[in-house]
This record gives C-alpha cells, sequence and structure tokens, in this order.
C-alpha cells in the first residue's frame, strides 16, 4: 500500500524547506522498517509546538523518537512520550539523550493514561490506529482545557477513502474502526476538531472541557 498521498515532486520540492535535525533518526527508521512520522508531520508538529506554548505535552507511540525529536527542538516544556515496544524505547532514548526535558516510559497508552495524574495540554497520538477510540476515551480526562490533540495517520495510507471491496483483507478491520472514530469526533458538534492532508492526514482536536 501507498503510504505517500502527496505527489513526488511537490514532495521534492519541499525537501529543501524541512528542518535536517533528525535526517540520521530518518535514516536509522528507513534501514531498520520501523514507521514514524515523516518530515511533513514532523516539521508540522514542530510549528504547532513552538506556536501554541504547551507546558506538558504527551506523546503515545514515540517510536524510536523521530516525532519526539520534532517536538522537543521547539520546546523546553516537559515531554512524557510512551510506547509499548521496549526495544524502540532504548533506542529512543539513545538518540535523546541529551533532551532532559524528555521522560521516555515503555508502558502501554491504556495503562498509562489510567495511572497517571498529569493534565496535558497537547497530545500526539500515533499508536496503533485500532486503538484510537479507546485512547480519545481515557485521554479526556487527562486533558487541560483548550487542549490540542493530534491524531497521526488519519487517512491509513488512504484507505478509508477507497470502496470496501478495493480494501486489502488484512486492513479491512482497522478501517472500519478508523472511519467510525473519525465519525464520532467531526460530527460531534462540541468539538472543535479539523482533518488536515499532512503526511498520512492528521486529525485535530481542539478539546474545552465543557464538550
Ligand atoms: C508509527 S510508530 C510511532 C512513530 C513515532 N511517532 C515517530 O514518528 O518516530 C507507532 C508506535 O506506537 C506504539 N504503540 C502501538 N500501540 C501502542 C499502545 N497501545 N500503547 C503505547 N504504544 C503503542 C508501537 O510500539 C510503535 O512504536
Amino acid at each position: 500500500v501507498d503510504t505517500e498521498l502527496l505527489s513526488p515532486s511537490i514532495s521534492g520540492f519541499l525537501k529543501k524547506y524541512t528542518n535536517d535535525d533528525s535526517s540520521e533518526m530518518e535514516a536509522y527508521s528507513v534501514i531498520n522498517k520501523i514507521p514514524f512520522t515523516g518530515r511533513m508531520t514532523g516539521d508540522f508538529l514542530s510549528f504547532m509546538v513552538k506556536l501554541l506554548k504547551p507546558c506538558m505535552l504527551l506523546e503515545i507511540g514515540t517510536g524510536i523518537g523521530f516525532s519526539t525529536k520534532k517536538m522537543c527542538i521547539s520546546t523546553d516544556c516537559k515531554i512524557i512520550s510512551i510506547d509499548s515496544n521496549r526495544q524502540r524505547v532504548e533506542v529512543a532514548k539513545d538518540f535523546l539523550k541529551e533532551h532532559r526535558q524528555v521522560e521516555l516510559q515503555h508502558v502501554k497508552a491504556q495503562h498509562f493514561l489510567k495511572e497517571t495524574d498529569h493534565k496535558f495540554d497537547f497530545v500526539f497520538v500515533d499508536s496503533t490506529k485500532n486503538f484510537y477510540p479507546l485512547v480519545w476515551n481515557y485521554l479526556k480526562n487527562r486533558l487541560m482545557d483548550k487542549a490540542i490533540v493530534i491524531f497521526d495517520d488519519i487517512f491509513l495510507y488512504g484507505l478509508v477513502s477507497y470502496e470496501d471491496a478495493e480494501i486489502p483483507y488484512k486492513y479491512k478491520e482497522q478501517t472500519k474502526n478508523l472511519r467510525l472514530f473519525i465519525d464520532e469526533i467531526m460530527y460531534d458538534e462540541e468539538l472543535n476538531s479539523t482533518i488536515l492532508p499532512i503526511g498520512n492526514g492528521l486529525l485535530l482536536v481542539n478539546y474545552s472541557c465543557k464538550s
């Protein structure tokens, strides 16, 4: 399945404007076939963090820390980044050792969100897409008023737009769940939310405690 929704000529054109500070991590991810957000999403996260100046940031799905690095170069705020894959957390610790504001935890999102006392004003969610509804349910209690939550890969390589019969079997369940999740968020009139066609699609929610 193609993961690149942007035409190659446009992504080529944009390459020269992207910050190169994470190129070592990018290379490591590509060589070891570890998924990461990609430069466009990384640069967007960097921009948003600089703009919004959060005081407590949570990332769900560290991988080896590509997106974590993109965010921490734009802020001094505390960043908790969690991942259920121990090996990746260890690699991320090494890549991010100079960034003392980052606390990396090897834990499942569901457990972390149930146990933590922290509240967050900026959250980037990039874990298994099937869990987005569950993560959102737990996450709501852990958000400050006006928090921003960004869900990655909301287009699932473009599959959410395919006819059902065209979706490869192994992605059918995930696609169905992701579509339901997008509906849940986008049709909730109390929520301020939008979808941006950046990378593999970003779903942004500006949470209000009254919603
Ligand atoms: C796409 S990768 C993250 C990439 C990372 N954001 C980056 O740009 O480098 C998704 C990560 O989510 C982790 N993950 C999946 N389900 C999880 C869960 N329920 N709780 C915590 N981490 C989870 C996986 O182990 C995987 O490393």
